[in-house]
Parts: C-alpha cells; sequence; structure tokens
C-alpha cells in the first residue's frame, strides 16, 4: 500500500528493540488491515552466503512478526538489475525502499528513485554515501575491524611469534564497510608497528569476489617471497581464498587468517584450525531493528534511542541503530550456535564431526 498507512500491530517490536517513537496521527483504514509494505535489495550471493542464508530468512521473520507486507530480491550483483528492481519496487506500491548497496552511485541513484516516488529509505547494512536515506541500520563496523585486528593480535601472540608480518585482504573498494573494517584493524595494528610488527602489503578486493582475493593473495605472497606471518582478511569469502593459496604451499593452519560472518564456511575452517578467528553479527537483531525502522517510517513516527553516522561524502549525521559484533575463535563457536545463527546439523558434516566433538559441540 502507500499513503495513509494505518494500524497494524508493531508497536511491541519497536519497543521491544529499545526503541521509542513520537507519533503523530496517521489515517486510519477501516479494521485497520491495511498494512505498510517494504522492498529490500540484497546485493549479491558470492561476497558472503550471509544475504541469502541470513538476512533474506530474519527479515523475513521480523517482517512476519511486524505484520509488515515485504519483497525482497537479490540484485545478483548488478547494479543494472539493482536499478530494475527499484523500479519494480516502486511500482508495486511500497511504501520503505531498504537496500544493501552495491556501490554508493547506483545505491543513491536508487534512493532518488525512491525520493522522487515519496518513498522513504532505509540502507541497511552499508551506508550509500551520498544518498541522503532516512534511516541506518549496521553494526558498529570500525568495531568489527578492531576485533579482526584483536583476533589476528591473539592468534600470533599464542603461536609465540615476535615480530610479525602482516598482509591485508580489504573488501572492496567501493563498500563502505570495508572502509571502516580497514580503519578499526589499522587503528590496533598500528600500535603494534611501533614495537616492531611489520605492514608486509595490502590489497582491496573488488567486489569481494572470492577468486580475485585468490589471485591478489598469491601476487602479493609471491611478491614478499613469502614473508608474511599473519593474514588480516575482511571477511570469511576473503579468508578462504588465502586459506585455499595457503593450502597449495602446505603452510595452512601456520599463518593465522581472519575472517567475518560467522559463515558455515567459516566456522569449520576455524575448527580445522585453518582459520583464526570470524565476527559474529547477530543478523536477527539487525534484521528486527530495520524492521522497527521501517514501521517507524511507514506510521510517520520520529523513533528516538539512535545513534548517528556520519556520511563522509555529504557531511550528514545519518540516524543509525548500529548493533554489536562478537569475535569468535574455536573456544567460543558454540555461542554461535545456541544464538540459532548456525545448525550443529550445518556445522559439524560427517567430515567435521570429529573436530566438532573434540571442541564441545554436539
Ligand atoms: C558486510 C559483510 C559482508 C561483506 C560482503 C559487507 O558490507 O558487512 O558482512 O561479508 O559486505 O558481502
Amino acid at each position: 500500500m502507500r499513503k495513509g498507512v494505518a494500524t497494524f500491530a508493531a508497536v511491541g517490536l519497536v519497543a521491544s528493540l529499545g526503541l521509542t517513537a513520537c507519533s503523530q496521527p496517521q489515517e486510519e483504514s477501516p479494521g485497520g488491515e491495511d498494512k505498510p509494505k517494504v522492498g529490500v535489495i540484497l546485493p549479491d550471493q558470492a561476497s558472503s552466503v550471509r544475504w541469502e542464508t541470513a538476512d533474506r530468512r530474519y527479515l523475513e521473520e521480523a517482517f512476519q512478526a511486524a505484520g509488515i507486507d515485504y519483497e525482497i530480491k537479490n540484485a545478483q550483483g548488478s547494479t543494472e538489475n539493482f536499478l530494475t528492481l527499484t523500479d519494480q519496487l516502486i511500482t508495486s506500491g511500497i511504501d520503505i525502499l531498504m537496500i544493501v548497496n552495491l556501490d554508493s552511485g547506483s545505491g543513491a541513484a536508487a534512493l532518488q528513485k525512491a525520493r522522487n516516488a515519496g518513498v522513504k529509505t532505509i540502507d541497511y547494512d552499508r551506508l550509500t554515501l551520498n544518498g541522503g536515506a532516512d534511516y541506518y541500520v549496521s553494526f558498529d563496523n570500525v568495531e568489527v575491524g578492531r576485533l579482526q585486528g584483536q583476533g589476528l593480535i591473539k592468534c600470533l601472540e599464542d603461536k609465540g611469534v615476535e615480530n610479525a608480518r602482516i598482509v591485508y585482504l580489504n573488501g572492496s573498494p567501493t563498500d563502505n564497510n570495508a572502509t571502516l573494517f580497514r580503519e578499526g584493524y589499522h587503528e590496533v595494528l598500528s600500535e603494534k608497528y611501533d614495537e616492531g610488527w611489520v605492514f608486509v602489503d595490502e590489497r582491496s578486493v573488488p567486489d569481494w569476489d572470492g577468486t580475485q582475493a585468490v589471485t591478489l593473495f598469491e601476487q602479493m605472497f609471491t611478491a614478499h617471497g613469502g614473508g608474511i606471518d599473519g593474514v588480516l582478511s575482511a571477511n570469511d569469502t576473503l579468508g578462504n581464498a588465502a586459506i585455499t593459496v595457503l593450502k597449495g604451499q602446505g603452510l595452512n593452519g601456520q599463518i593465522p587468517v581472519t575472517g567475518q560472518d560467522a559463515s558455515v564456511a567459516g566456522l569449520q575452517n576455524i575448527l580445522a584450525g585453518d582459520q583464526c578467528m570470524t565476527v559474529y553479527k547477530a543478523i536477527k537483531k539487525e534484521a528486527d531493528a530495520a524492521a522497527a525502522l521501517a514501521i517507524a517510517l511507514a506510521r510517520g513516527e520520529t523513533p528516538s534511542g539512535l545513534t548517528t553516522v556520519k556520511d563522509t561524502e555529504s557531511g550528514r549525521e545519518v540516524p543509525a541503530k548500529l548493533e554489536k559484533p562478537v569475535a569468535i575463535f574455536k573456544e567460543n563457536i558454540k555461542d554461535v550456535i545456541d544464538d540459532g545463527f548456525v545448525t550443529v546439523d550445518e556445522l559439524c558434516t560427517p567430515d567435521f564431526a570429529a573436530l566438532c566433538e573434540e571442541a564441545g559441540i554436539s
């Protein structure tokens, strides 16, 4: 529906998220059955499994619980698709557009189309620079980077490595989150450089593409004659690429590699000892917060209890809800399972059954 968002049972969800809202009277439909509609565009399936396995599922659950109509699309890595999907969703009568941009340029164009049609907007997970979204929902992404940096330091110190030589596989140069993760891990690791650790090299991986990450990591490995002690990799997809190359050299398990997303493959790499840590982001919280903000927008409410995040291009302070990331090592993989994010069956496939048992996961 558009215009005249009316009563629907969503107050509980807003309250349960610790968001409060000042409401303005809204048009009410007879019987209170007029539901707002949210259109969501996810970015791809390749850069991380999270978008289809976690975000879609939790967003569906959150919208259903909130009594909101929804349509969730995936742009499959194409900015052209992204804009076509935007048009289709607007034509279908959405009240709110929620996007995970593929880059800020196309993201801003999608948000502008929505605004032109009177549709409210939410940046989900990635901030669209100069995009002007009404709200932003994500994690504290600088903190994600700090956890990765601290995790790599812990893994190297546990191994007794001195004056460690570090290479970096950064996320996509067009993803503002990749910039924030990098800010966080460089902040933490730069302190170690003062103590004799060595920044060896870094590469940004276009589109977070795992295949390109293999090539870029190989190039760094060769260029520095294998003189590497630790790999700061920005997510599990890139971490797995580094591990693939290290396996080819018989060095997997000897050189710690970081990750992000607590994907099944990442957690299995941790169980195998090939990856030292990942960052778990409770996507359920992110999806619930996004649904609560969608409701607030649809009702013309102004939620309080939000923080702001600066759009570094426009200078605008964007009202935001940021969730807290958690570092996961072999010792606390169980936390991800206890949270219902990954099941024992998904993780402990026959090849990993013995390792699961060793780690006390059953
Ligand atoms: C997300 C990560 C994800 C990466 C690749 C980032 O913007 O925050 O969770 O791994 O994109 O999709």
